[in-house]
């Protein structure tokens, strides 16, 4: 087991009601708040109406209309908004998309030069406005860790930054809040949660027993929850432990003891920075055929792990057996809970970009677990054109 430093400062209020703390903590700060929002989701569900209500003591400026893959435009207004009010506390609602973007918004506004600055090179962030957040959205995890994910479509790139200082002061996680979300955007934030945990989960030998283990444990409760939440979208118990799950699978607590770098984000950045398209969609698609391409001798006992500990897979003696239904269980579970599995699918029939994206990925896939090149990648997303 490799050794680490534990240092998350984000206080959680977990459960149903949660929302009662939101003036205490936004009070520690003061009462210039930035409410800053998406599309609107919050105003149809009540909990915008509930904020105000809270908070009717404060002065509220908003930034509304902040979109999925969230751009760096709207990084530069929020920032603008924070200096010409002289903002004491930013509060974001709703989710990765809205949190993410506030985080930059929160830097930029203590910092002179431009915003894309901050998220090119994240030791720039030196200080940040506090944050309090609540999360609408079981999915990216942002709501307990650093990293802000914007993009720049001017020159094609989307990118997370991260610094101490966009830890959110604190995260109101009311899974109640997340019972109007859509089924496609459900099953998609599912995903994503099972995304950030296969990533760290497949890596190195290492001999990382309880966090492999609390990995297994989240992916077993995505599969198990996934499908209630979809079938009874007001389920306390499936909404709650997605919510958890959401949390824990990026709060730095999978990754405890391990390490190695990512593979399907980053190839993910580029199709959403290309194509605009949902974040947890492309992972879906991706995930099962990256399994299928590093399958090999040298990992083939994760496989295994993974196919017994996840999917109750039984040892059949045949490794590769054990893996490759693992990896087709994988795939069906996406299939089965409505997530596109093709990249046609998700509007993107041409591979006249291909070797592009991969190059943009080369940097950062040398130190995955297992390393891949740009003609890897290339092969990777052809196999995703087709079932
Ligand atoms: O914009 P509104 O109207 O609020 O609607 C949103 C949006 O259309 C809707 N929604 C959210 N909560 C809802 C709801 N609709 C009904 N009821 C609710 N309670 O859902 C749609 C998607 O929202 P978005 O915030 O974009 O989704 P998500 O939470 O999946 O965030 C995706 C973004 O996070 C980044 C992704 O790349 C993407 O840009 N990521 C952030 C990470 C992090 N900070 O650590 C890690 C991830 O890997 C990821 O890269
Ligand atoms: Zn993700």
């Amino acid at each position: 087991m490799r050794s680490f430093n534990y240092d998350i400062p984000t206080k959680v209020y977990f459960g149903e009601g949660k929302i009662k703390y939101l003036p205490e903590l936004i009070h520690t700060f003061g009462t210039k708040v930035l409410l800053t929002y998406g599309g609107g989701s919050i105003k149809r569900n009540g909990i915008y109406d509930e904020v105000q209500e809270l908070l009717k003591d404060c002065e509220i400026i908003e930034l509304s209309g902040i979109d999925p893959n969230p751009r760096i435009e709207t990084v530069r207004e929020g920032a603008r908004l924070c200096k010409e009010h002289d903002i004491d506390v930013i509060l974001a609602v709703g989710g990765g998309s809205t949190i993410d973007c506030s985080k930059v918004i929160a830097a930029a506004a203590k910092y002179d030069g431009d915003a894309w600055d901050l998220v090119m090179d994240g030791r720039l962030i030196t200080d940040a406005l506090p944050l309090v957040d609540i999360l609408t959205l079981s999915a990216t995890g942002t709501e307990m860790n650093t990293n802000g994910v914007i993009t720049n479509f001017d020159v094609k790139l989307k990118k997370g930054t991260a610094s101490y200082h966009t830890y959110p002061y604190a995260s109101i996680l009311d899974p109640t809040y997340t019972y109007t979300v859509p089924a496609n955007q459900t099953s998609a934030g599912t995903a994503d949660i099972m995304s950030h945990t296969l990533e760290n989960y497949f890596q190195e030998e290492d001999n990382a027993f309880i966090t492999d283990g609390l990995s297994e444990t989240i992916l077993r409760a995505c599969i198990k929850y996934l499908p209630m939440a979809l079938e009874n979208p007001e389920s306390y118990e499936a909404r709650s432990n997605l919510m958890w799950a959401s949390t824990m699978a990026l709060n730095g607590l999978t990754s405890m003891g391990k390490g190695g770098g990512w593979t399907t984000h980053p190839i993910e950045h580029y199709l959403s920075a290309y194509y605009d398209i949902t974040h947890a969609e492309g992972l879906a698609i991706l995930t099962p055929r990256w399994m299928k391409y590093i399958l090999s001798d040298k990992t083939v006992d994760r496989f295994v792990k993974y196919a017994q500990n996840v999917w109750n897979i039984e040892d059949s003696g045949d490794k590769f057996k054990m893996a490759e239904e693992a990896i087709e269980k994988t795939y069906q579970f996406f299939v089965d809970n409505g997530l596109p599995m093709t990249l046609p699918e998700v509007g993107i029939d041409s591979d006249e970009f291909f070797m592009e994206m991969a190059k943009g990925t080369e940097e950062r896939l040398s130190r995955a677990y297992v390393p891949l090149n740009a003609d890897d990648v290339v092969e990777i997303l052809n196999r995703c054109m087709t079932e």
